[in-house]
């Protein structure tokens, strides 16, 4: 069977940033360590007053075409993921296909070009529309462009602001790819849910504990319909685990309840039943209430053993690499953490073609998704393209009142009264131009 996956990533941060400990908690009057250590977050990504969901998408898929040495024709889909989306009727990779033909001799009339939206998992299930279309043979040997892209943006004030980020994350989905291969199993655990919405507003109506609670119970569900179908999940099967990351200490909340439901009747938890006891069943307990106070106990014990924090530094740590530095990127999240793990694996010379990652998405509203994906022969080629660490460096570093400008800047609804100016130089890249004669927002390519 032909192997499909991802054959090439490209990843765009917005190029400014908010510095959570310094800049963000003194204002917000909080030891900074709730930051850097509670949430494991470092800095935000931001865009500048010329970026928005076009230009970082754009700007991401340029660069990996320009890569991969691909013209228009080569790309027979384009799929954008974004939950920012400015237009409720012209998809975003309408704009981005606009912006590409004004570099390129080519156009994208023969491309199917879509929008996926289901909050942050989208841009994984566009990932999986292009896997679906290629393995129907309907893709003619092109390949498909996903662009998952994202301004995160909270209101002022609301708990969620500390979380933010702005970026894009453009992959290439074709037939025997260089970087991964995707399994045909996944699992699914998905529910009618109303813990961060957006319902004709710019910025989410989140109930942010809520949402925690969510993502864990989707993702153990989906965990559970993963193995219902692959067979049972084993710690040694995968070299990483990349989830969706909102911020490190949600993965961290999450690895902890996988790994208590990965080991469970295995000999991982016998090994462990000497010193923490095995894991509460709930036969075992008067009631559901007394049943989840002895898991939260054990819980509190299982993360302190050796064997637990191990595994966690191994298969779980590398990959909030980059999210600790640019903050929640929507859709384009989970495979940000895709990408530091391999990124991790370079660093450390690793040589793992064969291996496999599992692969948790999720997206509010609510569902969670899980799938494996085994390494190929060129990733490493693929992931030393990456410019990301230069990109981070380059950002500007913004003062609170800064921050405050550009966060109105980027608020459709809002009347900025001054002119910001923009904050970075453009060069070789799209920017955002201003409003057209519908209202539509337009672009220019600055060499
Ligand atoms: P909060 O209430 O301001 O924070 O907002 P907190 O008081 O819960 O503190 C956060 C953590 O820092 C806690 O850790 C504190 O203990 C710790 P925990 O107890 O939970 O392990 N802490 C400290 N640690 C060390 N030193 C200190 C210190 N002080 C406190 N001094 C909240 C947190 C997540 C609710 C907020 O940021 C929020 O509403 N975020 C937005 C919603 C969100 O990200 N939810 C995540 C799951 S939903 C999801 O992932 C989907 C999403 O990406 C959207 C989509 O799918 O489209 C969001």
């Amino acid at each position: 069977m032909t192997a499909v996956g991802i054959d090439a990533i490209e990843i765009r941060s917005g190029k400014l940033k908010l510095d959570l400990p310094n800049t963000f908690a003194p204002q917000k009057g909080d030891d900074p360590e709730k930051y850097t250590k509670g949430l494991g977050l470092n800095n935000s990504s931001f865009p500048d007053v010329y970026e928005d969901i076009v230009t970082m998408g754009a700007n991401a898929a340029k660069s990996l075409m320009d890569r991969k040495g691909l013209v228009p024709a080569d790309i027979g889909r384009i799929d954008v993921a974004t939950e920012s989306a400015f237009d409720h009727s012209k998809p975003v990779s309408t704009y981005i296909a606009g912006c590409l033909e004004q570099v390129y001799d080519d156009d994208f009339r023969h491309a199917n070009k879509g929008e996926r939206k289901f909050a942050c998992v989208a841009g994984t299930q566009a990932i999986d529309d292009a896997y679906n279309w290629i393995k129907a043979g309907r893709h003619r040997g092109r390949a498909a462009l996903v662009v998952a892209t994202d301004t995160a943006l909270y209101a002022r004030g609301d708990p969620g602001e500390a979380t933010q980020g702005a970026g894009a994350v453009a992959m290439l989905i074709s037939e025997d790819p260089s970087i991964v291969e995707l399994s045909t199993h996944q699992g699914y655990g998905s529910m009618d849910e109303t813990d961060f919405l957006k319902p004709n507003q710019q910025f989410p109506s989140v109930d942010g504990k809520r949402s925690m609670q969510v993502y864990l119970a989707r993702m153990r569900e989906a965990l559970e319909d993963y193995q219902s179908v692959a067979g049972k999940v084993h710690l040694d099967d995968f070299a990483y685990a990349p989830f969706h990351t909102p911020f490190p200490g949600m993965v961290r909340k999450a690895a902890l309840l996988a790994y208590r439901h990965i080991i469970r009747d295995t000999e991982i938890e016998d090994d462990l039943a000497g010193e923490i006891g095995r894991q509460p069943r709930e036969d075992d307990y008067e009631d559901r209430e007394a049943y989840e106070a002895a898991i939260r106990e054990h819980m509190d014990e299982l993360k302190t053993t050796d064997a637990y924090q191990s595994w966690y530094a191994d298969a779980v740590e590398p990959t909030l690499g980059l999210s600790r530095e640019v903050g929640n990127w929507y859709t384009g999240s989970v495979h940000v953490a895709r990408a530091s793990a391999l990124r991790d694996a370079i660093a450390k010379d690793r040589d793992f073609v064969g291996e496999t990652l599992l692969v948790g998405s999720y997206g509010s509203g609510a569902q969670a998704e899980i799938h494996a994906e085994t390494v190929r022969e060129g990733w490493r080629e693929e992931i030393e393209g990456l410019d990301i660490d230069a990109q981070l460096d380059a950002r500007y570093d913004l003062s609170w009142e800064e921050y405050e400008d550009v966060h109105d800047v980027h608020e459709y609804d809002k009347d900025v009264e001054r002119e910001i100016e923009e904050f970075t130089a453009p060069s070789e890249e799209f920017v955002f131009t201003g409003w057209g004669r519908m209202n539509e927002r337009k672009y220019e390519y600055i060499a």
